[in-house]
């Protein structure tokens, strides 16, 4: 588990990255901030496309960010989602696409997802608790 502080800082980097979110057709603007192991955080953004389907959720782009320069190992994510130019007034929980890309990087016991409100209003899961029973990189031996 980690510890109050740490969450902290991650929600308010979460809420950085919600700052650069790409989101002309829903308006709808999510940050993540991603903490791997070794204590580095990588943010990402929700991207959106005028095709739709290309478009990329905050926290795939963290993770995407992040194994594409080597970093493997995760211990939690901040998440904050909301509506552009509303105040955040609602938990973003991430979706079902998000949460398996979670399952292939992650250890679903130990993983945590925070989604916040607020630096001082959160709610915090693991993985598994998220995406119970999930298929991942083991059910392959
Ligand atoms: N979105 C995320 O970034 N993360 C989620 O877990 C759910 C949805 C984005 C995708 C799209 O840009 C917008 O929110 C509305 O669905």
């Amino acid at each position: 588990m980690i510890g109050e502080e740490k969450i902290r800082e991650l929600i308010g980097q979460a809420m950085e990255a919600r700052r650069h979110s790409y989101s002309p057709y829903s308006h709808y603007q999510v940050g993540a901030a991603l903490l791997a192991e070794d204590g580095r955080v990588i943010r990402g953004c929700n991207i959106e496309n005028a095709a739709y389907t290309p478009t990329n959720c905050a926290e795939r782009t963290a993770f995407f960010k992040a194994v594409s320069e080597g970093i493997r190992d995760f211990t939690a994510i901040a998440i904050v989602g909301s509506p552009a130019g509303e105040e955040i007034t609602q938990f973003a929980w991430p979706c079902g696409v998000c949460r398996q890309v979670m399952m292939e990087f992650c250890n679903p016991k130990t993983f945590q997802i925070i989604v916040a409100k607020s630096e001082g209003e959160y709610q915090c899961m693991t993985l598994e608790e998220c995406l119970p029973n999930g298929f991942g990189p083991d059910n392959l031996g």
